[in-house]
């Protein structure tokens, strides 16, 4: 008797593809550093990459804030928008990556708040004249020219009386490798900080090391300036 083969059962085996090759595969395809893939691929961990505790500076410096509208720019998975709004400020924030502000999103509906997280780059937004009482960038590492257009930005945006926070690792921290953006041109330090922000006044200041909350120190620029003038806050 002859054997039928049907054409339907004759198929090839599925490969089997080891872990070394899945690995190779995948890092095969990267993403430039500070890219939105980049940042998705930093995101995609179980929990939340910088955690969902607010920063501490952001905590010293509006204690004595009036709630009022924030814009918190690249906020990543949200730790600082969401403990803002749960400070009673109306919240928007703007991250390159989208892992991060479906990360965000759920952050503040677990804790009760709302958060208008949106996706997208800084380098795009139009900026609405006087629109903001507390504007924030932490940790966010843009090309020095980029930087200068987003202060001006900053400056125009916010009302009378606002204030802006800024932190961010300082060229020690360059020099020093590790944590911190790799280019130099990436790096803050205060006293171009205060050029770029001309138009507000200086609050409060810091160059330095402290303590980071995922251990060792690290080299810092902490920034508190102010829009002169009446309104908030005032
Ligand atoms: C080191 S994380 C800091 C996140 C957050 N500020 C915090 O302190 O937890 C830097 C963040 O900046 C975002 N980012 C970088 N370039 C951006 C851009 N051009 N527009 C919007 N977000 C950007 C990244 O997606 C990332 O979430």
């Amino acid at each position: 008797m002859m054997l039928v083969v049907s054409a339907g059962l004759f198929t090839p085996p599925v490969p089997v593809r080891s872990r070394e090759a899945e690995v190779r595969d995948r890092g095969a395809v990267t993403f430039e550093r500070g890219s939105a893939g980049y940042w998705d691929d930093r995101y995609t961990v179980d929990g939340y990459l910088f955690g969902t505790e607010p920063n501490r500076f952001l905590v010293e410096r509006t204690a004595t804030l009036t709630p009022g509208r924030a814009l918190s720019l690249g906020d990543g998975e949200g730790r600082n928008g969401v403990w803002l709004a749960e400070q009673g400020f109306e919240v928007v924030t703007v991250d390159l990556s989208q892992v991060a502000v479906v990360k965000a999103r759920r952050l503040a509906a677990e804790r009760g708040v709302v958060v208008d997280a949106r996706v997208g780059s800084i380098r795009d937004l139009r900026w609405e004249p006087q629109a903001f009482d507390l504007v924030l960038l932490f940790f966010v590492h843009l090309p020095g020219h980029v930087r200068e257009g987003i202060h001006r930005g900053v400056v125009s945006t916010l009302r009378p009386g606002g204030s802006y926070l800024a932190a961010g690792f300082t060229l020690e921290q360059v020099a020093r490798g590790g944590r911190g953006p790799g280019d130099p041109d990436h790096a803050l330090s205060l006293s171009v900080l205060r050029l770029e922000l001309d138009g507000l006044e200086i609050v409060h200041a810091f160059e330095g090391d402290v303590d980071s909350d995922r251990g060792g120190s690290r080299h810092v620029v902490e920034l508190h300036a102010r829009r002169p003038g009446t309104g908030y806050g005032t």
